[in-house]
């Protein structure tokens, strides 16, 4: 591992941990969230021993910046892994009134064996983890816009903490769970630097955008020829150059200004000027 690696993964994130395993011990159901565009890059390694048996959803957001087609292969795998998954959009709402039905049935079975045993009908708990980045503030926000009501603070959770009624039978914390991404891999290093899961400067931004730009011309070549006229044959400073000069990117004594241009390069990629990418590819996961 390279020190530059380590600074993906900040000690808080450690700290938080023993945090979130408390939390989650309140919870009927956890949503994981993940960027559909890299669902095993956003996949926090040590979730299993954080979450251990609570039912969980996989939610896979950002589904409009992902490759559609991608998404539902990854979707089809991790159903025949027995995970609850969802497509959503948080940013638009897509799919976001489904979680709350879905999760309904996941746990309609322990509610009725609840029931039989006399308990009291009670409200069921929820929360959302997920890496830094990945959405869960705005997925907080359009959960809450339909039924905003904050519940008073409630024992066994810290004291500042409080729960978001989602309906009469249903309660949301209001922060999120925040992880960290899997970080002993160069390749998934790659891919949050791309989407801007972690911050540009952390990985030299012309590895990024190299590898993003080898990427795309093996799995996207038409986008790119779309987009830059850049050809499949093309390498990487010819690649470079053509966005360069497409784009007027020169600096006063006529050479490229590089800088610049990974920026067009990233900021096209991560605002769908490109289409719908994905990043992870199905063949990438191990599990
Ligand atoms: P976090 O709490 O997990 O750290 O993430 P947060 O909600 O802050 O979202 C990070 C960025 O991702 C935000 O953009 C947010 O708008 C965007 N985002 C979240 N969900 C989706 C989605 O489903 N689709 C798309 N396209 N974007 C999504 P930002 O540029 O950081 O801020 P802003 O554009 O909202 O101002």
């Amino acid at each position: 591992m390279t020190e530059k690696q380590i600074q993906w993964f900040p000690g808080h994130m450690f700290k938080s941990l023993r945090e979130i395993k408390e939390k989650v011990k309140l919870m009927d159901i956890v949503f994981i969230l993940l960027d559909a565009r890299l669902p095993f890059s956003s996949m926090n390694p040590e979730l299993h021993k954080i979450i251990s048996h609570k039912p969980m959803m996989l939610l896979f957001n950002k589904m409009d910046l992902a490759d559609d087609k991608i998404t539902n292969t990854f979707i089809k795998h991790y159903q025949s892994e027995g995970y609850h998954t969802l497509k959503i959009d948080a940013a638009s709402g897509k799919n976001v009134n489904k979680i709350k039905p879905f999760a309904e049935t996941i746990l309609k079975e322990k509610l009725d064996r609840e029931k039989a045993k006399g308990l009291k009908p009670r409200a069921l708990r929820c929360m959302i983890l997920g890496i830094p980045n990945v959405g869960k503030s705005t997925l907080i926000n359009k959960l809450s816009k339909s039924s905003a009501t904050k519940t008073a603070n409630t024992p066994g959770v810290t004291k500042t903490q409080q729960w978001i009624k989602l309906g009469d039978d249903f309660e949301l914390l209001d922060t999120p769970g925040v992880l960290w991404p899997k970080f002993d891999d160069a390749k998934v290093g790659y891919h949050l630097a791309i989407t801007g899961a972690i911050k540009d400067k952390i990985l030299p931004e012309d590895d990024v955008v190299h590898y993003a730009l080898d990427y795309l011309q093996t799995h996207y070549p038409n986008r790119l020829d779309l987009r830059y006229g850049i050809r499949k044959d093309m390498d990487y400073l010819t690649m470079l150059q053509t966005i360069g000069s497409l784009r007027g990117c020169l600096l006063k004594g006529g050479e490229f200004d590089y800088p610049r241009i990974y920026q067009i390069v990233l900021s096209d990629i991560r605002n769908h000027h490109l289409g719908g990418l994905s990043f992870d590819r199905p063949y990438d996961v191990s599990v």
